[in-house]
């Protein structure tokens, strides 16, 4: 058991409901394996309160709170300051609370981009297909563009990936029926859709279509190893296990609030991962 001192630093995760959250968890272990007088609590809070709770965590003494489901648009607007990466998502995941004001980030894209170098991925090595046209969807396409790479996205409702398109100038869109035909074309594939989770119906999609050289990334992370990711190991195609990027987006927000620099390493990953399979 933790024993806080009155100078504990206090951050958390809101959504509604938050019960599924590894947030907790994640952000716990760090706390315990760096020795820090603090706490990172679940937050549930109803859409209807959201801006009003807000700003009572602040006035509270929170240092800042993460924001998921279905907060990350509102969060947007009660912020005093966006940076570039919150702007180019449209959405924020991590707030920072600082002399009254309300700072918003999104790190989502960052830990994409942290987890698929980390897993022996290059961002860069050639155009990329994005399946899914949600906020990480988004998120994502944001920081391929930014680093000057390709980006075509497929998407079952192509009017939503006709709006995302408007928002980030430069994707290119596809009809979902040509995902596979496409594949040759691209050294990156990501399934940002909920195919493929626990419960959901699996991602229909023909690896015998790409190169050998693709990258195969799910950002589903419940199973770790997602139909997709198994049938493109299979292949002997590289893959990225969409639980890192869970973690690596973790990391800015830890350090804002907690003053510590925390390390993604195996032991945290095993640590998060064995509550998935409980
Ligand atoms: P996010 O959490 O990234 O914001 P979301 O808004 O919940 O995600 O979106 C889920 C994605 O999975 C969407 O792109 C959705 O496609 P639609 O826009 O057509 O709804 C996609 N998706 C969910 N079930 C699907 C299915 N059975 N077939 C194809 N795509 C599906």
């Amino acid at each position: 058991m933790t024993i806080l001192s009155g100078t504990a630093r206090l951050a958390g995760i809101t959504g509604w409901p938050v019960s599924h959250s590894r947030s907790p968890r994640l952000h716990g272990f760090w706390l315990e394996r760096y020795g820090i007088d603090g706490a990172y609590l679940p937050l549930p809070i109803d859409p209807a309160n959201f801006p009003a709770a807000v700003r009572g965590l602040m006035l509270s003494g929170f240092r800042g709170i993460n924001v998921t489901i279905p907060h990350k648009v509102a969060a947007f607007a009660i912020c005093d300051t966006v940076d570039e990466s919150a702007r180019r998502a449209g959405a924020v995941n991590t707030l920072v609370f600082e002399s009254g004001r309300i700072t918003g980030s999104n790190t989502d894209g960052w830990g994409f981009l942290e987890n698929l170098r980390a897993q022996g991925g290059d961002p860069t090595a050639g155009p990329a297909l994005l399946l899914g046209a949600g906020g990480s969807t988004r998120a994502i396409a944001a920081v391929l563009l930014n680093l000057g790479v390709q980006v075509t996205i497929a998407n079952r409702t192509r009017s939503k990936a006709e709006a995302l398109a408007g928002e980030l100038p430069g994707l290119t869109i596809i009809d979902w029926d040509r995902r596979s035909d496409a594949l040759s074309d691209h050294a990156l594939l990501v399934n940002t859709t909920s195919l493929g989770m626990a419960k959901q119906p699996r991602l229909d999609i023909d690896l015998d279509r790409a190169a050998g050289t693709l990258t195969v990334s799910d950002i589903v992370y419940v199973p770790l190893e997602t139909p997709l990711l198994a049938a493109a190991r299979a292949r002997g195609l590289r893959c990225i296990e969409g639980l890192g990027m869970l973690l690596y987006q973790a990391v800015p927000g830890f350090r804002a609030w907690f003053g510590a620099d925390p390390v993604v390493d195996e032991a945290l990953r095993r640590f998060v991962a064995a509550d998935l399979l409980a």
